[in-house]
């Protein structure tokens, strides 16, 4: 038997999970290009997973405006479900404003760097001036981190419900027990 308040759906499951995994992926190449990575050339397929997840997070947003989610377990408390909304609104803003300000900075007409598709095609550059491109640079920066954080915090809150409150939030956006549901 599933849930109080159900389950997420097959098409915002699999939603989640790709994007997760692009996100984390990227993550690391942006953040480790200049240390850990040193000497591999991991822009170029962090420019075209980043524009990946920008086309899949509009795609995203239209599903989640267009379906509704589970409700929150009753006993969670209401600051608890309000600090869990906003996260997940948060994301989806960092979701499309990340690759956004990427696109943005790589467009910058005083060294534009066009955004290539796997080597398959490239994006056109956006039309900028050299100042909005040099804080759009910023702005990429500031929200890669910001979104690392809300990662630590999302996870962090996922694994709480699934082993020490033992509660279904997890599992409900699990593709098997979407399965078995
Ligand atoms: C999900 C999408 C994306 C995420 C999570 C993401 C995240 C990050 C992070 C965390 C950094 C490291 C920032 C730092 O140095 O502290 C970074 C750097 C960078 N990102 Fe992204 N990014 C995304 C999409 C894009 C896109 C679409 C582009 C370009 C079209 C892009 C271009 C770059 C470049 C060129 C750097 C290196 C900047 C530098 O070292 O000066 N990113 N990104
Ligand atoms: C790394 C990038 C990730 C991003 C950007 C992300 C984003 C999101 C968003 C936007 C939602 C809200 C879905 C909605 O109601 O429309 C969500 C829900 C959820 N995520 Fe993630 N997520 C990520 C990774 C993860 C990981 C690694 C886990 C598991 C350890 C996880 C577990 C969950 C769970 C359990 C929910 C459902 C919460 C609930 O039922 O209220 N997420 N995620």
């Amino acid at each position: 038997m599933l849930p109080r308040g159900g389950r997420y759906d097959r098409g915002a499951i699999a939603f989640h999970w790709t994007t997760a995994a692009l996100v984390l992926v990227n993550l690391f190449l942006g953040l480790f290009h200049e240390s850990l990575l040193e000497g591999i050339r991991v822009i170029p397929t962090h420019k075209a997973i980043g524009a990946t997840v920008l086309v899949l997070s509009l795609g995203r947003l239209g599903w989640r405006l267009t379906h509704r989610p589970p409700h929150f377990p009753e006993n969670m408390k209401a600051a608890e479900k309000a600090l869990a909304k906003a996260v997940h609104w948060l994301f989806y803003a960092l979701l499309i404003a990340l690759p956004l300000t990427g696109w943005m900075f790589t467009s910058n007409p005083a060294r534009p760097r066009p955004v290539s598709w796997f080597g398959l095609f490239d994006l056109p550059l956006l039309p900028m001036t050299r100042d909005i491109a040099v804080t759009a640079h910023d702005v990429h920066e500031a929200l890669g981190l910001l979104m690392a954080g809300l990662v630590v915090l999302h996870v962090a809150a996922a694994l709480r419900h699934h082993f020490l409150l033992r509660d279904r939030v997890l599992a409900r956006m699990l593709p098997w027990a979407a399965r078995n549901g």
